[in-house]
């Protein structure tokens, strides 16, 4: 179980407003989507990747970032705000009703804000898992769209990872 919190972002009326028009948009997508299976993907790759390495940070963190870090998306295809700055500010307002410290949201949000880069383990854990699940939840050597995709052959996922 995530969590009493983790439950109150996935039903909160903000999240499902703004994952309903993510999930119309992308409907007819033939390249990666970010519907809730890629949202699981993250927050289970970073959850294994903390076991791995017997890091300090809760699950609920982890299911927070992972849930809200694409929630930017929707700004991102109808307004052209970056989905990484547009996502650090709606995670700061679902966040902040859903029970968790200023503290708590700040960190969720620095990563959320950072996950188009790649942040080192050792300045920030959450943001580093946050990144590295983001791209090996990716299923690119089983990707019908691959001879289309723009995303460099180089950082794609060559095959099973976890
Ligand atoms: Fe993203
Ligand atoms: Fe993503």
């Amino acid at each position: 179980m995530a969590g009493e919190r983790i439950a109150a972002i996935a039903a909160h009326p903000r999240f499902r407003e703004q994952y309903a028009l993510l999930w119309a948009a992308e409907r007819e997508r033939e390249f990666c989507g970010h519907d809730m299976a890629h949202l699981l993907d993250v927050a289970r790759l970073m959850y294994i990747y903390a076991l791995e390495d017997g890091a300090a940070l809760s699950r609920e963190l982890i299911y927070a970032a992972a849930l809200l870090h694409d929630i930017g998306r929707y700004a991102q295809c109808s307004a052209g705000t970056p989905h990484h700055i547009a996502g650090a500010a709606l995670a700061g307002e679902i966040l902040e009703s859903c029970g968790f410290s200023p503290e708590e949201t700040g960190r969720v949000q620095r990563a959320i804000a950072a996950h188009r880069e790649a942040p080192g383990t050792e300045d920030d854990a959450l943001s580093a898992y946050l990144y590295r699940a983001d791209k090996a939840s990716r299923r690119c050597w089983d990707c019908p769209a691959a001879a289309a995709c723009n995303w460099p052959k180089e950082k794609r996922n060559k095959t099973v990872g976890y």
